[in-house]
């Protein structure tokens, strides 16, 4: 069944100043692309946290390579900044776009040791958190909900089948439909990845869980526009002060 379909209006204004919607899920549970589509329907601004933690391991790795130390991760947060984008915000070292970077398989191999450091936990949650301040924003990761906005408006929390989480992240990186055979191996490698970042992702108790498997991205950027409406009419109508 599909989400029922949203006013026309395309921008929500807070009657209490910024709004906040906070998207976490596992790996390849499609937070980051549905967060952005979300935003650019609402006018928010994105902000993946998954990103930074990105780019701090893409600079150790530049520095050590992969052996790389939890010293030389924390002595490379400082080069990293965030410009504002359109719709978004961006990583910049050097001077430079991160995006390429990033995605690298060699970062995406080491991530998650480098999400578990207490200091770069901390750096991310100061950076987004500025990144927010005083802008409506959709904030996707592991723990925003939870840790980095416990007082969010919206909080959407996003699984789906290991299986077509696969299918799904093998398709857009081929951009042709995988094989069985692939498919059953990245499963495997997202179960894996699943297990090391389970500390971090945790589903808040008053966050809506939304099980994307049989659903077209389409439909669940809807589902979230929908509730982010309804969320900030029911702010409005109350009269609520400000967030916190
Ligand atoms: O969503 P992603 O694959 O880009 O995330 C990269 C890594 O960062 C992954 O290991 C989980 C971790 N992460 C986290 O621990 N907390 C967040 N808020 C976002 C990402």
């Amino acid at each position: 069944m599909s989400a029922p379909t949203p006013p026309s209006s395309p921008r929500i204004r807070s009657a209490r100043g910024s709004l906040v919607v906070a998207i976490d899920g596992p790996a390849a549970s499609g937070k980051s692309s549905t967060a952005q589509w979300v935003a650019q329907r609402l006018g928010f601004r994105h902000v993946d946290s998954g990103a930074l933690y990105r780019a701090a391991t893409a600079v150790a790795i530049a520095r050590a390579g992969e052996e790389f130390d939890e010293a030389t991760v924390l002595s490379g947060l400082d080069e990293i900044s965030l410009r504002p984008a359109q719709h978004s915000f961006m990583p910049i070292w050097k001077r430079g776009e991160m995006e390429e970077l990033i995605r690298a398989p060699e970062v995406t191999r080491n991530v998650s040791r480098v999400a578990q450091m207490e200091g770069v936990r901390k750096w991310v949650n100061v950076h987004v958190r500025e990144a927010a301040q005083g802008r409506d924003v959709v904030v996707d990761g592991r723990d925003i909900g939870t840790v980095v906005f416990p007082d969010a408006d919206l909080k959407v929390f996003l699984i789906a089948d290991p299986w077509e989480r696969a299918r799904r992240r093998l398709t857009q990186r081929h951009g042709r439909g995988p094989t069985d055979a692939e498919i059953a191996d990245e499963t495997e490698r997202l179960v894996q990845r699943d297990a090391k970042d389970a500390t971090q992702t945790v589903q808040a108790k008053d966050a809506i869980l939304i099980d994307t498997t049989y659903l077209t991205q389409a439909e669940q950027v809807e589902r979230i526009v929908s509730l982010a409406r309804v969320f900030r009419d029911d702010a409005s109508a109350d009269g609520s002060g400000e967030r916190g």
